[in-house]
């Protein structure tokens, strides 16, 4: 009687084998330069990525100093090291860019923005949005703003009468989660009220609960609806992260309902959030198919992670190196002092952005916080892409990780430095250094919230720079530098995290 099983197990490993022969001698990307085993199965990208958590950057970059700025990372995949070439990956809306679906699956909202594969859909779902994230609708938020960040500037006041040790990454997050919750819905969460301490927040943990998975979602994408059908007790038993993300998810979910309902009720005409982002998704003038329940659940919670923990992250970076070197600070309060006269003060954030050093300080914080270290590739889906004598054929996934770009000593010499000078230094001899913060990224898909972010990042880094002097408690660089890719940049152990105490406040 013929063995089944030997059968079975003959064609996988006949098929394993014809499949490595395709991918190493006639797959479109063979001649490209690389390992072999790399290019011959994503098994290597797979025991760096999940085996050694998050690994796989370092060994890219061990790939690139042997093989040149162009390799062949994996069977599918081209990363090119050359931040010239970024904004070409990264293109803007005239020329076509998809998402690699390989990735855009692992973020878990796959009726958002983040998860639209096509170039034409993902240009529609945008357009409803992209006014509430213009300049001018940013800068009419400043008001908004203002109040949150007074709010956390009294938080800071009664820790440092409580003399608490503050995590201040946390504080950062209240205050943009407090914003983003405001401006997406027309109320906040009231992450930032009457708190002498920091508060854990679930948007935060959400995000960092996606980042703990997201290599392991990118490989297994079944898991996430393995995860989302199973009973929530289970799932915060087996994989506490992802509860997390998928009790966010439903709490957004029955808002969305309810709001859908009580916009119904009133026709649809008026009603609160008129002028919220949520309000915008729900609109009638918007196709029913591209406003249901799992739209709405999946934009609201990108709107509410990405716009949480990110900006976050970039004023935690700042602040950490403006607590730990006392002359930064010192030289930050000089200029402060030329708009804010007292430590009341208010500034918008267009006096606020004429500030050189503090821009300094801004562009410092986004770069060695790098957004995300994910490689986020692109496709270009009709047209080869051209690099140096390389023809890339359409439909590869190209891509370049944000670290490479903010770390590259030809850019930024002394790379891990946190020095605002650089970009006085680099406007004083007329070169453009800020085409190289890519933590955005770039192009048509580039981060929708950028206004805000830096509004947040200018306002908050400003006024609590003028008022408030941090001490660290336990924190080095060591738990802000990159150690692991886990879609954000991580430290060896969890992740970014600053705690400090309030050293004194600032009278005059
Ligand atoms: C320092 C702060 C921030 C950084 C570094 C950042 C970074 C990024 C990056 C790298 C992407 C591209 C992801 C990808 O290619 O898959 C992105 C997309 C996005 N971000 Fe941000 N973000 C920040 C703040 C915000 C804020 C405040 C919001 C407000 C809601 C926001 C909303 C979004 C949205 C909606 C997208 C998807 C855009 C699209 O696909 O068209 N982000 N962000």
């Amino acid at each position: 009687m013929m063995d089944y099983t030997g059968v079975l197990a003959t064609s996988i490993l006949g098929f394993l084998a014809l499949r490595t022969i395709y991918h190493l001698y006639f797959h479109p990307l063979s001649k490209f330069p690389g390992p072999k085993i790399a290019a011959a199965t994503f098994l290597y990208e797979f025991y760096y990525d999940i085996i050694k958590s998050g690994m796989y950057i370092w060994e890219i970059e061990r790939m690139h100093e042997k093989y040149g700025p162009i390799v062949r990372i994996n069977p599918r995949e081209i990363h090119i090291k050359d931040p010239y070439y970024y904004d070409e990956i990264h293109a803007g809306s005239a020329r076509k860019r998809s998402k690699d679906p390989k990735y855009a699956v692992a973020f878990g909202a796959p009726s958002s923005l983040v998860g639209t594969i096509g170039h034409d859909h993902h240009r529609f779902r945008r357009n409803i949005l992209s006014n509430y994230f213009s300049k001018r609708s940013v800068q009419s938020l400043t008001p908004l703003i203002h109040e949150k960040v007074d709010k956390l500037i009294s938080n800071f006041e009664k820790a440092y009468k409580a003399g608490t040790v503050l995590s201040l990454h946390l504080d950062f997050a209240a205050l943009t989660a407090d914003v983003i919750t405001h401006y997406s819905y027309g109320w906040s969460h009231g992450y930032l009220d009457d708190s002498a301490g920091s508060r854990s927040n679930d948007l935060a943990d959400a995000v960092n609960g996606l980042m703990v998975m997201f290599h392991i979602n990118r490989f297994f994408p079944f898991l996430i609806t393995a995860f989302r059908a199973a009973p929530p007790a289970l799932l915060r038993w087996l994989q506490p992260c992802m509860a997390d993300l998928f009790d966010l998810k439903s709490r957004l979910r029955r808002q969305a309902s309810e709001t859908v309902e009580r916009q119904q009720e009133k026709n649809g005409t008026e009603g609160e959030g008129r002028s919220t982002i949520f309000h915008a998704l729900t609109s009638l003038d918007v196709p029913a198919n591209e406003r249901g329940l799992d739209r709405l659940e999946d934009e609201s919670a990108l709107l509410l992670g990405a716009g949480t923990e990110t900006t976050a992250r970039a004023i935690a970076v700042s602040m950490f190196y403006l607590a730990r070197d006392k002359d930064l600070l010192d030289k930050l309060r000089v200029e402060l002092k030329t708009v804010l006269e007292t430590p009341l003060s208010r500034a918008s954030w267009t006096d606020l952005e004429k500030l050189p050093y503090l821009t300094g300080v801004v562009n410092e914080g986004l770069r060695l916080s790098h957004g995300m270290t994910l490689r986020l590739a692109r496709v270009s889906p009709t047209e080869p892409m051209f690099y140096n004598d390389w023809v890339i054929p359409a439909g590869t996934p190209v891509s370049q990780s944000n670290y490479f770009v903010h770390m590259d000593s030809t850019l930024f010499p002394e790379p891990e430095k946190f020095d605002p000078e650089r970009w006085i230094r680099a406007a004083e001899k007329g070169e453009y250094l800020n085409r190289f913060i890519v933590s955005f990224t770039k192009g048509s898909r580039q981060c929708l919230g950028m206004n805000l972010a830096y509004a947040e990042i200018y306002l908050a880094l400003a006024h609590i720079a003028r008022r408030i002097d941090f001490a660290l408690y336990e924190t080095t660089v060591d738990n802000i530098a990159v150690y692991r890719d886990m879609g954000i940049g991580c430290p060896k152990v969890g992740f970014l995290g600053v705690r400090a105490i309030v050293a004194g406040i600032v009278e005059e």
